[in-house]
């Protein structure tokens, strides 16, 4: 194993107790992250949470770790702004858009419940059309089912929102394509990062999408409570979510305009540790080793008769992220299994 990797591995407390597989729900938390939250609130206890001495470092420390995220994306430093998390992100977009009736969202059947749940309570609100295009096939087919929907004559406008990597099955979408197809037709791309990002290489450059979000709580291994919108350039000028006066929005980044109010920044010093962690890896060695590891447990898993595992088997168009059925099993005997996993053999 690299060594990085390694050190990696042994700074997360849970795996001294636990095989842990659980990081794309919730990941485990490393020591230096732990120790650069800690740090950051002795910091603001000790000279005062809004004295200079306190805050200002803070405030750096938070500006710093979003500098980092950017890099890790490769966006330009003023397109990204902290949210809360994936769900917050996704609707902060969205109501930066004001959606009317009369507009489209084309979605695909892979998304999270987060985004089901989001484009109801659009459908409900505003009476806006939802197209739900099935990715069944391969990626022509569905790149081909979003062209339908993308050219169908409508009077509004057409936003697309779909996941960088499906929380179902594991699988990569081909965001890259679609984003490029959206644009041709006039619409606005949204894409969910929050099982890509920290699991795979993001090229926030190459995807070009107008609006990126994620979590950092999942796969970059750092606390709950920090998520974070990338807002392509261009897009900048008309992003406004929180409707700030005009003579705020004079010099436009995400952060003037995504951010309002005050916020946690211990967490915030706690993702820049955590994200130094993963460039010191580099994300193409935790993509190399989550790809071996990844296989292991497919092959694994397909020695069960009962046993399927969703999404395709090419490992160019999966991920780390394993979803699988048991026939004939129901979701309490799931449940039961994975509490059986942690109580007897420790694996989360
Ligand atoms: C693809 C996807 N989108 C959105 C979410 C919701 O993320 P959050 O809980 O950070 O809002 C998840 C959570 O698992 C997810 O997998």
């Amino acid at each position: 194993m690299h060594q990085p990797l390694k050190e990696l591995r042994c700074s997360l407390p849970v795996t001294e107790r636990c095989i842990y597989l659980q990081t794309g729900s919730l990941g485990p938390l490393s020591r230096p992250t732990l120790q650069a939250i800690h740090d950051a609130e002795e910091l603001a206890a000790r000279e005062g949470p809004a004295s200079p001495d306190g805050l200002t470092p803070l405030v750096q420390t938070a500006d710093a770790a979003r500098t980092a995220l950017t890099r890790l994306l490769n966006a330009p430093p003023d397109t990204v702004c902290w949210s809360l998390n994936t769900s917050t992100a996704m609707r902060t977009v969205i109501q930066s858009l004001g959606l009317t009736g009369t507009d489209c969202l084309i979605t695909s059947d892979q998304e999270h419940v987060a985004t089901r749940s989001l484009y109801n309570g659009l459908c409900d609100a505003l009476g806006l059309t939802v197209e739900v295009v099935s990715t069944a096939g391969d990626d022509g087919d569905f790149l081909e089912r979003l062209e339908q929907s993308l050219r169908a004559g409508r009077r509004g406008r057409k936003i697309v929102l779909l996941s960088h990597v499906s929380c179902i099955d594991g699988r990569l979408l081909p965001v890259a394509d679609a984003v490029a197809l959206t644009r041709r037709y006039g619409g606005v791309s949204l894409i969910d990062g929050a099982q890509a990002v920290g699991q795979i290489p993001v090229d926030l450059g190459a995807i070009g999408a107008d609006f990126y979000i994620g979590s950092c709580h999942k796969w970059l291994l750092g606390p709950g409570g920090v998520g974070y919108i990338h807002v392509r350039s261009e897009r900048l000028t008309g992003f406004n979510p929180h409707w700030l006066p005009d003579a705020d929005r004079a010099a436009p980044t995400a952060a003037r305009l995504g951010e309002v109010g005050t916020t946690n920044l211990a967490q915030r010093a706690g993702v820049g540790a955590a994200l130094a962690q993963i460039e010191t890896v580099g994300m193409e060695t935790v993509a190399t080793h989550s790809r071996q590891v990844t296989q292991r447990l497919r092959d694994g898993l397909r020695q069960f008769r009962l046993v399927q595992v969703l999404g395709p088997d090419d490992p160019v168009r999966t991920t780390g992220l394993v979803g699988f059925t048991v026939h004939g099993w129901t979701a309490d005997d799931c449940r039961a299994l994975v509490e059986r996993l942690y109580r007897q053999q420790r694996i989360l």
